[in-house]
């Protein structure tokens, strides 16, 4: 346990990425505080919080101190708060929200720098959730492949067959027609704080490389995918009611576990907008 200003305590909870912060109330953060958390964030890419009952005006003041809260697309947000929405698995069905490896709508031009969710109930076991740290991935790379990626751009697709049954059924509820999202980004990318190179790919959303046929590109995505969650560059989070993390989808992936079936899980999701990926 390293000892921070004022008593914010950051453990690590894994070799590659990841970090409780202790010791902190999330309603009541001053200027220190959310410094710390911001550095944090930027060392850590996941970091996480315990025993936060945050109220949605409270979550979405504690999002605001580290971005801009926007709509999710075609999930429509809970009743009043339309920048908050409820990831749910429901006891009678068997799909999960985002039950695969991915990083958040990379089928956008400008893809969510950050993702933070809030445990409101949970089962009373399973339901964690998994993340990998890309620029571990990238920097595990040969220079070989480092240099044939470094040029290429991948395309993500909405429609990508990994949208879970759930998902579909959120779309359907909120009356929005799920068209195909397409868009083109760099397959290394650069993060604008940390300068730090990542793999930007993932098995949910990138169908091909920008120029190549899907055939031509299958095998080396399949490497890609395979390669980027190898387990030393993952940890993972098990969850209390109130617990908090808050992911950097510039550089991590994450996958929620599936192996809790006959049980709720709902959580509270923020998205915080995000840029071109360069
Ligand atoms: C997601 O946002 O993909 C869901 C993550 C989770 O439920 O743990």
């Amino acid at each position: 346990m390293q000892d921070g200003l004022r008593g914010l305590a950051t453990k690590r909870v894994a070799g590659s990425l990841g970090a409780e912060i202790h010791n902190v109330d999330l309603k009541s953060l001053d200027g220190t505080a959310v410094k710390q958390i911001r550095q944090a964030f930027a060392e850590h890419k996941v970091i996480f919080f315990r025993d936060q009952h945050l109220s949605p005006p409270e979550f979405l003041s504690f999002a605001s101190k580290f971005g801009e809260p926007v709509e999710y697309p075609m999930v429509k947000g809970i009743d009043g708060y339309p920048k908050i929405i409820e990831v749910l698995k429901q006891e009678h069905e068997t799909t999960n929200f985002g039950g695969v490896w991915h990083a958040d709508t990379t089928y956008l031009p400008e893809p969510p720098m950050g993702t933070i969710l809030l445990a409101r109930q949970i089962p009373p076991y399973g339901g964690d959730t998994l993340f990998a740290n890309q620029a571990a991935a990238y920097d595990a790379l040969s220079d070989g492949l480092k240099a044939t990626l470094a040029p290429l751009r991948g395309i993500s697709s909405s429609a990508k067959a990994d949208a879970s049954k759930t998902r579909e059924d959120r779309i359907k509820d909120s009356g929005m027609k799920s068209a195909d999202l397409l868009a083109s980004h760099p397959v290394v990318r650069t993060h604008t704080v940390t300068s730090k190179k990542s793999l930007y790919v993932n098995v949910a959303h990138t169908v091909r490389f920008d120029g190549w046929t899907e055939d031509e590109s299958r095998p080396l995505l399949q490497y890609l995918f395979q390669h980027q969650v190898k387990p030393e560059f993952t940890c993972r989070f098990s969850w209390e009611e109130g617990s908090i993390s808050f992911w950097d989808n510039r550089t991590v992936l994450h996958n929620p576990i599936n192996d809790y079936h006959g049980f709720r899980r709902s959580m509270h999701r923020i998205t915080l907008a995000g840029e071109v990926p360069v």
